[in-house]
Parts: structure tokens; C-alpha cells; sequence
């Protein structure tokens, strides 16, 4: 079958080498045996190619997490070969496996490449808004890098919960796509005045919660309400910031860090309830993956995930790993 293979850690994206004579992998009693037919990418999948990600898969493994594809064999009872499935385990070969803990069936009107585009980042977004962020109806909710995977993610949660929602991006572009999707409001980060911009959107109120992504905890203080709270996604700048903790102290606010991953093992019923409550959602109407328009194959990862690292993209980047129709034979 067709995949990467990671053997040593790597420079970047670019010493990535497409082989066309990895083994399909073999399920183990417990598990079932998937064919991927599209895997999404997360800003993490390149950190961990190398080996600057906080969890590091020992080598030799195959890089990418999210996936949806159709199961193969099955050796539990929950599955059986037909079945449509998406979730997170490592996406960048034809053939893979995984534990039911992994996977799930994809929800009914959902694409493979939504699907593949839902399974981490909805999750993330929407226990980071409510588990973490306590986010009301009615709050003002400010949604960093809000064009980008989990940001856009949380701009369609928000809304949905029927936040008032304020989106910040770098490009007009990305505003756009963020306007589209349900922001109220939306303010471009590179403004040097930005934070002057929420203030004036809330009317002085400030946002409630605010969601980030990129490693802008002080600057959001600057515009926080009274008794807001910060909910820390991720370092997408590249930095961890060191914060003057007075303003923690001044507007009475809470910074709150999320690492859902870590849910399976420290929490999981919080993981069935973050579920329950985004098939709710989804059932509803009110959730829309947002698929990048470019396509991209396992031929041209390399390009899909510089194009992730250099913030060209919108939405989710999805790699089209194999036809829905192939027969494991012509694997
Ligand atoms: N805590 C968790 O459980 C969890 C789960 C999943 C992901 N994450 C983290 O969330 C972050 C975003 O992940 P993602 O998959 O949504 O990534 P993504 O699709 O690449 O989006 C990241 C966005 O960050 C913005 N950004 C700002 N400064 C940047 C920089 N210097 N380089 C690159 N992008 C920059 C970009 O938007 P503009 O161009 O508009 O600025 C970009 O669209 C990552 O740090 C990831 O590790 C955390």
C-alpha cells in the first residue's frame, strides 16, 4: 500500500517520502483494519514529524492523526466491514488500524473529508468553549485565528450556542470565511489597534471568553469583560508567553488551559458528553466542517503541510488518501 512511514525524526514536511511498499497493517485481537479515504491535517501532525509535538510516537510510525474511511475486517462486535468511520489515530497510509476507543461512525450527511475534518478539532473546540470556557448564550465570545482548523470550529460552536461572536484572523480572507460561518463581528489581529476594536464591538463590556490558539493571553486581557475567562488552545505563533499575573488579578478573570487529548486518560466521561453535545448540534444544523477547496493526495503532503505552516489555508487541509471504491486487493 501507499503511506509514510516516519523511520527518524525530519527536518519538515519536505523530507517527507511517499512509499508504495508499506504492509497494510494488520488488526491485533480488539481492533479493526481501515481503509483511509481522507485524512485531515492538524498544525500538530508537522510538529510531530519532528519530534517537536508533546507527544512523540515512538519510531518507526506513520504520521497524521485524523482520518474517516471504511472498515475492512473486524474483530469486535461494535464494527463490522462496510462500515463508515472517522477518527483519530495515524491518518498518512492506505491501510490502518485502530481500537474502537479510536473511531466512531460517521454521522449521518457527513462527508469522508468532514468527517475527517470534525473528529479532533470539533471535539477540541467545543470542550475548550464549554468544559473549560463555561461560554453562555448571550456572552460575547472572542475566537482567535478563527479561520484556521479548531478557530473556525469555534466560531460555527459559538454561534451555535448563541454567543455573540467575534472573529480575529490575519487576511481579509480568512475574515471572510469566518463571517461566513457565523462571526458577528470581525477584527484583523494585525491591526496594531485590535484590542481597542473588541472593546469598542462590546461597547466596553469586553469578551467573555476567549479562545486561543496562538499564544495571545495578554494582549486578550487587554479586552476581557469582568469574571472573563481565557481558554488556552494552543502556541500556533510559536511561543509560550510569560504573563504579569496582576492581570489575572485585575478583572477578576480565569485563564484556563485545555488539552483534550489528555481527556482518555484523566476524564473520559467528559469525552462522551463533549459527543453527545456536538451530534446534538450537528443533528440540528448547526455545524458545517469547512473543507480548504484545494485537494490534495498523499502524493503532495509535503505541499499540503507547508501550505498548513505557512497560513495560506482556511478551514481543514484534507489529503485524499485512497478511492472509495478500491478493493484492498489493488492496495
Ligand atoms: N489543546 C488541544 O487539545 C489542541 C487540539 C488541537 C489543536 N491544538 C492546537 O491549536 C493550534 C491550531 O491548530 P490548527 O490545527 O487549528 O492549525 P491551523 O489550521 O494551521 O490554524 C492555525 C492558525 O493560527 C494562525 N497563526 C497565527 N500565528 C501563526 C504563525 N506564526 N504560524 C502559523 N499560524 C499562525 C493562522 O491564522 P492567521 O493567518 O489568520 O493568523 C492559522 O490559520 C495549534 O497550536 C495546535 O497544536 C490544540
Amino acid at each position: 500500500m501507499k503511506g509514510y512511514l516516519i523511520t527518524e525524526l525530519l527536518k519538515g514536511p519536505e523530507q517527507l517520502v511517499l512509499r508504495t511498499d508499506l504492509p497494510p497493517e494488520e488488526p491485533k485481537q480488539g481492533e479493526v483494519q481501515i481503509q483511509v479515504i481522507a485524512a485531515g491535517l492538524n498544525f500538530f501532525d508537522i510538529l510531530q514529524i519532528q519530534g517537536k509535538y508533546q507527544w512523540k510516537p515512538p519510531l518507526p510510525f506513520i504520521p497524521g492523526s485524523e482520518f474517516a474511511g471504511v472498515v475492512l475486517r473486524s474483530t469486535v462486535p461494535e464494527y463490522k466491514p462496510g462500515d463508515r468511520v472517522f477518527g483519530s489515530n495515524h491518518s498518512l497510509a492506505q491501510i490502518i488500524t485502530a481500537s474502537p476507543r479510536q473511531i466512531q461512525p460517521i454521522p449521518k450527511g457527513m462527508t469522508y473529508e468532514q468527517a475527517a475534518a470534525f473528529y479532533i478539532t470539533f471535539p477540541t473546540s467545543y470542550a475548550g468553549l464549554v468544559v473549560r470556557g463555561q461560554l453562555q448564550a448571550g456572552e460575547y465570545c472572542l475566537v482567535h485565528a478563527a479561520g484556521g482548523g479548531v478557530g473556525l470550529a469555534a466560531v460555527q460552536i459559538a454561534k451555535a450556542l448563541g454567543a455573540t461572536v467575534i472573529a480575529t484572523a490575519g487576511s481579509a480572507e480568512k475574515l471572510a470565511v469566518a463571517k461566513a460561518n457565523g462571526a458577528d463581528f470581525i477584527v484583523n489581529y494585525r491591526d496594531k489597534n485590535w484590542t481597542e476594536q473588541v472593546k469598542q464591538i462590546t461597547r466596553g463590556h469586553g469578551a467573555d471568553v476567549v479562545y486561543d490558539p496562538v499564544g495571545l493571553v495578554e494582549d486578550s486581557t487587554r479586552c476581557i469583560a469582568w469574571n472573563g475567562r481565557i481558554v488556552v488552545i494552543g502556541f500556533a505563533k510559536g511561543t509560550f508567553e510569560k504573563l504579569p499575573t496582576n492581570r489575572i488579578l485585575l478583572k477578576n478573570i480565569s485563564i484556563v488551559g485545555l488539552h483534550f487529548g489528555a481527556y482518555t486518560q484523566f476524564e473520559p466521561e467528559t469525552i462522551q458528553s463533549t459527543w453527545d453535545g456536538l451530534y446534538k448540534l450537528h443533528a440540528e444544523g448547526k455545524l458545517d466542517p469547512v473543507v480548504y477547496p484545494k485537494s490534495y493526495s498523499l502524493e503532495t503532503v509535503p505541499q499540503a503541510m507547508n501550505a498548513l505552516a505557512s497560513r495560506e489555508t482556511y478551514g481543514k487541509v484534507i489529503v485524499k488518501v485512497s478511492e472509495e471504491s478500491n478493493s484492498t486487493s489493488k492496495l
